[in-house]
């Protein structure tokens, strides 16, 4: 890994800078192209090159590939699933025609290898659980459609272009860096977490609970939350695992645990000392009852598995961002 180049698209992001920091820990360099439409140009590390820019632009990328990287991290993409169902436009545009702009200036440069930011979004509702990767994908959202479509023209590329990928399909992804070097918040959160903290900072007067008449163990909706360091850490190892070993990886990214609503408030509640004023409100359309991963082939061909992921770390260390501001 060493002095290997990195693309890392997206990488000012959420996700994307966690991504970053976990490939210039293993000694790669690496360059973030962003457009800073969500990403936050702060998340970046010293010794980080910025490319400011977006997948929009063939010319800009048909200038980038004339340089050589080792490899390129494809994070870049808008991510609301509700959004998406009033917007596909959007997510077409953002989603697909900015991968498949990607993969064209990619696919030129000999030994391309690209990992894919996918996600659980693609198998739809549980058919049955733990969720492994034979799961039937059929996403109920247009944004987990988009995802499922990139996922087959990378496979299509594969074949064709000689592209070696891997496809990474994080379950639910929380916390934030133990060591506090990255603490850009999200700008205007929908996931469950930046809200209850939102709340908890009385940002927000309130949480609204989805429902709890779900067949659950205690009503509420059940996640799969996975901390956002052991994202970056599976990434690097399914680089490694692309440099080592013919052939292409769909994997899933998850705990193989999942953490309900409830639990998540009381965490946070516990956590921060602060009252979460929530109201149960009726179910959110398209929400199942419970998703969590089978994380045992991401165990088997990476060597991986989460680490970070318990709840009160995940909790602990996302309030570490908000507790100081005003
Ligand atoms: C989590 C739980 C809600 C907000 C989405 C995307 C998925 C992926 C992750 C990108 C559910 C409940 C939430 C609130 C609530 N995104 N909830 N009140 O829906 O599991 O997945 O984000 O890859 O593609 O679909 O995440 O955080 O929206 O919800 O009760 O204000 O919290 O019902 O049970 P979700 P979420």
């Amino acid at each position: 890994m060493k002095g290997h180049k990195i693309l890392i698209v997206g990488g000012a992001g959420y996700i994307g800078s966690h991504v970053a920091l976990a490939f210039q820990e293993a000694g790669a360099t690496v360059v973030v192209l962003d457009n800073l439409s969500t990403g936050r140009r702060e998340n970046l590390q010293p010794g980080m090159e910025l490319i400011e820019g977006d997948l929009q632009l063939p010319g800009l990328l048909a200038d980038l590939f004339r340089g050589h990287f080792d490899g390129v991290i494809h994070l870049a993409a808008q991510k609301a699933a509700g959004e998406s169902m009033v917007k596909p436009e959007l997510y077409s545009r953002q989603n697909l025609i900015g991968s498949l702009n990607l993969l064209e200036a990619y696919a030129k440069q000999p030994q391309s290898r690209l990992i894919f930011s996918s996600t659980a979004a693609v198998y739809g509702n549980p058919v049955r659980l733990p969720m492994d990767e034979t799961h039937p994908t059929a996403p109920v959202n247009f944004y987990g459609f988009t995802k499922l479509a990139i996922e087959g023209y990378l496979d299509w590329y594969g074949r064709l272009r000689g592209m070696q990928f891997a496809a990474l399909r994080y379950f639910n992804a929380a916390g934030y860096d133990a060591l506090g070097r990255i603490q850009g918040l999200e700008k205007n959160p929908q996931n469950l977490i930046p809200v209850v903290m939102e709340v908890a900072k009385g940002w927000r007067k309130n949480l609204q609970v989805f429902g709890n008449d779900y067949p659950t163990s205690d009503g509420s909706g059940v996640r799969d939350y996975i901390h956002v360091s052991d994202l970056g850490r599976a990434h690097v190892a399914a680089y490694r695992r692309l440099i080592e070993t013919p052939g292409n990886l769909t994997v899933n990214l998850g705990t193989g645990k999942g953490y309900s609503v409830f639990e998540v408030i009381e965490e946070t509640r516990r956590v921060s000392g602060r009252p979460i004023p929530h109201e149960v409100v009726p179910r959110r359309e398209g929400d199942p009852p419970e998703v969590y991963a089978s994380a045992q082939l991401a165990k088997e061909t990476l060597g991986w598995q989460a680490r970070e992921s318990d709840l009160s770390n995940m909790i602990e260390s996302t309030w570490n961002c908000y507790k100081n501001l005003p």
